[in-house]
């Protein structure tokens, strides 16, 4: 089942999310429909605040439903190290449109349970680096407009106050 994405602000967004302490069938469907949820709308993470469940839980797959080995399940994920240093552009199903570059470190480790809980870590560099850091701040309440530049982010925040008031938002 499809679910609807929420935008920012809506506050479960910005609330860090409940450890999953349950692994059964009804976590299992859930990640089911968040891989759904993040095809139907071309993404290559969704995290479970944003089709607002309060949730420490992402759903990550840089060949968007093309290659059945890059979807990955995260759950009660956390970056163990991290190295280096890259500055590239970045999107959020949760800001229609905008794309800035931000700051991430280049590799991260992590550490993480998947659907069954068993735990496992993984290393991630570039784009899969990028996207285990997005989704992670995701788990914390920490939104990518938030890791921009002060300029940045304000002329963002400005961009989606006018596209509300348009009721475009
Ligand atoms: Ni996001």
């Amino acid at each position: 089942m499809v679910r609807k994405i929420v935008k920012y602000p809506e506050p479960v967004l910005s609330q860090p999310g409940e450890p999953v302490t349950e692994f059964d069938d009804e976590l299992r469907q859930l990640v089911a429909d968040m891989f759904e949820t993040m095809y139907s709308a071309q993404g290559i993470g969704l995290a479970a605040p944003q089709v607002g469940i309060s949730k420490r839980l992402t759903v990550i797959d840089l060949s968007v439903g093309k290659e059945p080995k890059d979807k990955l399940v995260l759950i009660n994920p956390e970056i163990i190290s991290s190295e280096g240093k890259l500055y590239e552009e970045e999107g959020c199903l949760s800001f229609p449109d905008i794309r800035e570059r931000v700051a991430r470190a280049a590799k991260v480790r992590i550490r993480a349970q998947d659907e069954h809980g068993k735990w496992f870590e993984m290393d991630g560099e570039e784009l899969l680096s990028r996207a285990f850091q997005h989704e992670i701040d995701h788990l914390n309440g920490i939104l990518f407009i938030f890791r921009m530049s002060p300029l940045k982010r304000n002329l963002n925040l400005r961009k989606i106050r006018k596209l509300q008031s348009e009721g475009k938002w």
